[in-house]
């Protein structure tokens, strides 16, 4: 059985998301259900990660990006490709950091807390399939190195599970 790891991991960014990967692929064994690994997924986030206020998934739908599974306040339920930081990431099918979501023109306040965000598109096969979206409440929260463990997680995620 996996179990949902009690410890927040320490140390430089890089070795944090090491420490997250390790963690969501023990989660991830044996489980191959594409909400109940997000809803997981969301929470290792959440958790793990410090400043944050907001950590979960949009999924494409009917070519609109619909509220998946998530930590955080309740969001915006629907939004349109091309439309705030989720689907402006979405249409360019690149991860987007936003320092100062003030400064973002669109962006879409789900929680008046948000600072800074980054959306990470999740691309199977060719496939937009939806984002994974963070918000935290200080600005200029999010760095490349994030990007690059949000990706490494998105696509360990893809890659564990079925077709949604
Ligand atoms: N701020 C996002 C909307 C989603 S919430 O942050 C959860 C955006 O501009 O797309």
């Amino acid at each position: 059985m996996t179990t949902f790891a009690a410890t927040r991991p320490t140390g430089a960014r890089h070795e944090l998301y090491r420490d997250l990967i390790l963690q969501a692929r023990g989660l991830f064994e044996g489980e191959r259900d594409p909400i109940a690994n997000a809803a997981y997924l969301a929470a290792l986030i959440g958790f793990g990660l410090d400043d944050l206020n907001w950590s979960g998934f949009y999924f494409l739908r009917d070519g609109e990006l619909v509220l998946g599974p998530f930590q955080g306040k309740p969001a915006c339920v629907r939004i349109a490709l091309g439309k705030g930081v989720c689907g402006t990431a979405a249409e360019r099918r690149e991860t987007v950091i936003v320092p100062d979501v003030h400064a973002f023109p669109g962006h879409i306040a789900c929680d008046a807390a948000s600072r800074s965000e980054i959306v990470v598109p999740l691309v199977k096969d060719g496939r937009l399939i939806g984002v994974l979206d963070l918000d935290a409440p200080i600005p200029d929260r999010f760095d490349e190195a994030d990007a690059r463990g949000l990706e490494a997680l998105a696509a360990l995620w893809i890659a564990a599970s079925d077709e949604l």
